[in-house]
């Protein structure tokens, strides 16, 4: 499975790609406005960062609106994925797009009608958001499950990125289903690292290792 990290904060970025821990990075509007910086600015910084995909997000609501500000956006690197959101224009967009070779993010799914409908437009990556759906008291995991058997049923290559996760679990529960990606806040990934037990025998090996006087180097 990939790792996305879904954030536009350099700093976080950078700590996670010289750990080399990530294969690409998605953005919203939200994540931008979070960021305080200029869209182009930013996304061309992370762009030079990361060698993976490196979503940046359209914003206007129609198909030719959201053709323009692709293009526009793709501008900045060849790495930029365009991200269009789940909307009858998104897909129309995702189409024209894809079609001239642009990698393209349909975001905001939380079907897997519309998860299929994306496929169908030749989508590159299909983001089913977990985390909103479990606030709604829905399965977010489940349509990841659907989303996996419909694409494995007929074979289409569109990238399951699995979005909008909140802890640890979502990314293991993702990665056993299958999902291609996972995309998560830079907090999450580290976060898998952590374990009580290895830090508690971490500390009972130095103790015993500083009895032994010895040294290493
Ligand atoms: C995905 O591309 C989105 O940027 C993101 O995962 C949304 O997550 P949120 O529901 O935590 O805002």
């Amino acid at each position: 499975m990939k790792f996305f990290v879904d954030t536009a904060d350099i700093d976080a970025i950078r700590e996670l790609n010289d750990l080399g821990l990530i294969d690409g990075v998605t953005t919203n509007p939200s994540l931008i406005m979070k960021s305080g910086r200029n869209i182009k600015e930013v996304t061309k910084e992370i762009c030079d960062m990361v060698d993976g995909p490196v979503s940046a997000e359209t914003v206007a609501l129609d198909a030719e609106g959201m053709i323009a500000e692709g293009l526009e956006l793709k501008k900045i690197a060849d790495n930029i994925a365009i991200k269009v959101p789940l909307t009858l224009d998104g897909l129309k967009a995702c189409k024209h797009l894809t079609g001239e070779g642009h990698m393209v993010n349909v975001t905001l799914c939380f079907s897997a009608n519309q998860a299929l409908l994306a496929a169908k437009a030749g989508a590159t990556f299909i983001s089913p958001f977990i985390g909103r759906l479990d606030d709604q008291n829905l399965d977010g995991m489940e349509l990841i499950q659907d989303i996996r058997t419909i694409y494995d049923n007929y074979g289409f290559e569109t990238q399951i990125l699995a979005a909008s996760i909140r802890s640890a679990n979502h990314m293991k529960d993702a990665a056993l289903i299958g999902a291609d990606v996972a995309t998560a806040p830079p907090a999450v990934i580290k976060s898998m690292a952590s374990h009580v037990l290895t830090d508690k025998g971490l500390e009972g090996f130095l103790k015993d290792w500083e009895k032994t006087g010895q040294k290493i180097l």
